[in-house]
């Protein structure tokens, strides 16, 4: 059987997971590879640091050159969170000729234009499913499974995180600040939690998806946003005796006018799908000209929903299936995009 040797960068949280996944299930994703998929090396920052996971020997190294240098390494899961070094890293390792994976979201929204004309330029692909809604397929199904329609809206709850404090609180009474450090625990949130209870972390994945869904460029830091951070208990309370609930919601909306775009905790009827979605579960309703309203529901954060996102964009690499999405990206930067109608 063929062979796809890859590698990690990163062995936090997901990088731990996408160890996991594929040192322990090689059957599966060679199955749907039609090649083993082996896992050469994997990048730590420190090595005397105690992993969750048993590396075989040899595959654990603190140099970026083991992968860089080794070109019977083809693939490259990315999952260094932040801007720098993730940015330098993936623009050195795609020079080298690696295909990139990731789920860093706030690089792609920042430098994202500059990375994927890099990785035109030199042939490479970068695939993103986990960088948005987590385990949720959205990418594909935005940019492949309902490329047949005008997307004419898109609201979602993206961050699992703000969803888990604003349930626990609501719910179960807990106290903002136990709440937060219980995200962390359960590596739901950001290195900086603040990313995602201010908002920041739901409209940096609203920007890609306004990409990938309307074609529209938008600097994430644009989109008008306000986060859960100051949300009080007894806003929750009143808004439950009034028969709702309060989510984080990220919204686009193609209006006459342009692409309205926005992140705000907002009422949302208890009963209704979005209303229900509790906890790290991240949900999204889309809706297409053709298709109608569509709805997508599953964890949005965490260890092995995320790395379930990452190891199937690995084997959509090792086989050559993300140069469509690669593709999508390419038809969307000559198309005329809508005008970004920024809301007060
Ligand atoms: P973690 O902070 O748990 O892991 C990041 C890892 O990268 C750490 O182990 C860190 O090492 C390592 N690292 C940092 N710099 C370097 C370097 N120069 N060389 C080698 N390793 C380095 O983050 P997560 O795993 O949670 O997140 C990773 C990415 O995935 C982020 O972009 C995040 O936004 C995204 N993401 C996370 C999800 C989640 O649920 N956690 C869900 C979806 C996306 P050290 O241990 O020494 O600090
Ligand atoms: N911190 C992010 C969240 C991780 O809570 O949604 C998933 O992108």
């Amino acid at each position: 059987m063929k062979k796809t040797n890859v590698a990690i960068v990163g062995m936090g949280t997901v990088g731990t997971g996408v160890a996991r996944l594929i040192l322990d299930h090689g059957d599966r994703t060679s199955r749907h590879a039609g090649r083993t998929i082996w896992l050469k090396k994997a990048v730590v920052r420190d090595l005397a640091k105690p992993r969750e996971v048993d590396l075989p020997d040899g595959v654990v190294t603190d140099s970026l050159g083991d992968v860089i240098h080794d070109p019977e390494i083809s693939v490259v899961a990315q999952l260094i969170g932040g801007l720098e070094p993730a940015r330098t890293i993936m623009l050195q390792l795609m020079e080298s000729g690696k295909d990139i994976v990731t789920a860093n979201k706030a690089l792609l929204a920042e430098h994202g234009p500059e990375l994927f004309t890099r990785a035109r330029e030199l042939g490479r692909s970068i695939a993103f499913e986990a960088a948005v809604a987590g385990g949720i397929p959205i990418i594909a199904n935005i940019s492949q499974c309902l490329s047949a329609n005008q997307l004419q809206s898109l609201e979602g709850i993206l961050n699992g995180t703000s969803n888990f404090i604003v349930t626990q609180m609501d719910e179960r009474g807990a106290s903002y600040d136990d709440v937060v450090k219980q995200a962390q625990e359960l590596g739901y949130a950001e290195a900086d939690p603040t990313m995602d209870v201010d908002g920041t972390d739901a409209a940096q994945k609203l920007a890609i998806l306004a990409h990938l869904a309307f074609g529209a460029t938008v600097d994430w830091s644009d989109i008008p946003k306000i986060g859960i951070d100051n949300l009080d208990p007894a806003d929750l309370q009143y808004a439950r005796e009034l028969g709702y609930r309060i989510k984080l919601l990220a919204v686009a909306n193609l209006a006459d006018d342009g692409l309205e775009l926005s992140v705000a905790p907002t009422l949302v009827r208890i009963g209704t799908p979005l209303a229900e979605v509790r906890d790290a579960f991240n949900a999204i309703r889309v809706v297409g000209d053709a298709v109608g309203p569509v709805f997508y529901h599953g964890l949005g954060a965490g260890q092995m929903p995320t790395a379930s996102a990452v190891v199937a964009d690995v084997i959509d690499t090792a086989v050559g299936r993300t140069k469509l999405t690669f593709q999508t990206l390419e038809y969307f930067n000559i198309e005329q995009p809508p005008r970004v109608k920024l809301l007060d």
